[in-house]
């Protein structure tokens, strides 16, 4: 495991985009695993900067996000497909047919599981970027999920609801459960770059580092991965510097 600290958000942002961006160049169809929430605002602002420079093209990148709530429409503006469009990728020249999102309305929950397991199975995912939860969560992937778990529905823990109540008129709106990848399919894409930044994520990186590889921390399961990299600043660092 590589462990990179910097000081603070921007430089966090700065050095994900740096590896970000090799990858972007070594490989024109590159496949990436996205994360919405504040933590990768500031990459992908890099990302849109650097595009608005003509250094970059994303015409044949493919994308696979991580999770969305369920009963949240697209058009919802708390959706993560509505954050990953306003946010990323209405301001760089994707085509919108090579991203894919989970869908929190759907029919057949189910169903929308296997067919995200299906297509991740073949997406061959060059680097998945993540954020971590103040309990430890990767992705939706709350303590004590399983390290085998591939894409299912998830009952979101209090602490989450209120830690993404910020992002709502009340926390009574919060959905209470999500549709998100499993730690499997996490664990299976070829690199992983897990950013942390504030004190509120001291403990969690403490934990994921440091503790016991365990399911009461399910970032701790990335210390098994053989390409993976965090990316903490001094806030989120505090407990293990
Ligand atoms: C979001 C996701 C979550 C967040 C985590 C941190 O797609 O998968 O695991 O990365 O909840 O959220 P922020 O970045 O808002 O602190």
């Amino acid at each position: 495991m590589n462990l990179i600290f910097v000081k603070n958000y921007e430089e966090m942002s700065e050095k994900a985009y740096e590896i970000v961006k090799k990858i972007l160049i070594g490989k024109k169809n590159a496949t990436l695993g996205l994360a919405t929430g504040t933590t990768p605002l500031g990459l992908y602002n890099k990302m849109i900067e650097d595009f608005n420079l003509g250094n970059v093209s994303y015409k044949n990148v493919t994308t696979y996000n991580l999770d969305e709530y369920v009963g949240l429409s697209t058009n919802d503006e708390q959706s993560y497909t509505y954050f990953m469009r306003t946010n990323l990728f209405n301001h760089i020249d994707i085509d919108l047919k090579n991203t894919h999102l989970l869908d929190g309305m759907a029919k057949n929950m189910n169903e929308a599981c296997d067919n995200y397991n299906k297509m991740l199975e073949k997406a061959d995912i060059d680097v998945q970027i993540l954020g971590i939860g103040g309990n430890g969560h990767i992705a939706f992937n709350e303590p004590n999920e399983p390290f085998d778990s591939v894409t299912h529905i998830i009952d979101l823990t209090p602490k989450t609801i209120s830690d993404n109540a910020r992002f709502f008129t009340s926390i009574n709106d919060v959905p209470t459960r999500a549709i998100s990848m499993g730690i499997a399919n996490i664990m299976a894409t070829k690199s992983i770059i897990l950013l942390a930044s504030g004190a509120n994520k001291a403990d969690a990186v403490y934990a994921a580092v440091k503790g016991d590889i365990s399911k009461n921390c399910p970032a701790s399961a990335l210390r098994n991965h053989k390409n993976v990299t965090f990316i903490v600043d001094d806030a989120a660092a505090a407990k293990i510097k």
